[in-house]
């Protein structure tokens, strides 16, 4: 049976193994998908063992996904944007190929599951570390008219913007100066919510009507959740949908099939009630 992992650290509350044993269960394949837990100081030590011991491929989880980019031997072109790999393929001769899901992830889930048309709107992205740089070369994708990313330290922002920079406006900030400005869709990409708390946001940023997305996800919706259900947004989604929708292209790359993630996303939600 063919075998796969996710790898991190720490890794025992990663639902990845839950997600790919529905995946399997739905698309009728014979797999088995567990969790490995790396020393915070031998990733590439971990994958190796993995790799000889006859695993097929990996996702790769918070803290490795940049040595993961160090360790392949060929990237695709979406994981050097995000300068991070979390897909792991073991190919032949002992080479390591590596993908990146996690935007196509988020775009499927504002446009497939929330029926979202990013066309011509206005977004802003909250936060400028490695979540934020992964999502955004598939969102200029969608042609959005603008994309401004607001960042407690602007220097980095900054730095975003300039690797970025192409047709479509990128405009890159601190909080502050987004007084007087708004948008259509706000994303959280900051880490802020683990410390329960939210970038400051001025209350009338979001237009009326609009949507905002936290790319993390809990067991009930953070601070920055809340925020939009106190400002008018008319919807609101954490990033559950982002997880099944990077592992189902994972999925797809490893199996050459695509599983349809509307359902396995609704069985995990009536799991962590
Ligand atoms: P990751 O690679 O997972 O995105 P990171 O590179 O540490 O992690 O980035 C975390 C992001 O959350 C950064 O944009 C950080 O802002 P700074 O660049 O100014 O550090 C942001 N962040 C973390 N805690 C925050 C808070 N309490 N308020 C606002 N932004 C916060």
């Amino acid at each position: 049976m063919d075998h796969y992992t996710v790898i991190g650290n720490p890794v025992e509350h990663s639902r990845s193994p839950r997600i790919h044993a529905l995946f399997a269960e739905q698309t009728g394949q014979s797999l088995r998908y567990d969790r490995l837990l790396a020393p915070l100081d031998d990733f590439a030590g971990a994958v190796r063992r993995f790799q000889s011991g006859g695993g097929k491929g990996a996702n790769v989880t918070l803290p490795f996904k940049l040595q993961a980019l160090a360790l392949c031997d060929d990237v695709s072109e979406r994981a050097q944007f995000a300068g991070a790999v979390n897909t792991l393929s073991f190919v032949n001769e002992g080479r390591i190929v590596g993908d990146n899901t996690d935007g196509i992830g988020l775009v499927t889930d504002l446009v497939a599951n929330l029926g979202l048309n990013l066309l011509g709107q206005r977004i802003l992205l909250l936060g400028a570390g490695g979540a934020v740089r992964g999502v955004l070369q598939p969102l200029l994708e969608t042609a959005p008219a603008s994309i401004w990313i607001a960042n407690r330290t602007p220097a980095k922002a900054s730095a975003l913007a300039d690797d970025f920079s192409g047709d479509i406006e990128i405009m890159a900030c601190g909080y502050d100066a987004l007084d007087g400005e708004n948008f259509d869709l706000i994303i959280n990409g900051t880490s802020s919510g683990l410390a329960n708390a939210m970038p400051p946001l001025p209350d009338d940023v979001l237009v009326p009507g609009g949507v905002c997305y936290d790319m993390f996800y809990g067991k009930s919706p953070g601070p920055f959740l809340s925020w939009a259900e106190r400002h008018g947004a008319s919807a609101w989604a954490d990033g559950l949908g982002m997880l099944v929708d990077q592992a189902a292209e994972s999925f797809r790359i490893w199996r050459g099939v695509k599983p349809e993630t509307g359902p396995v996303l609704q069985q995990l939600r009536a799991e962590s009630q």
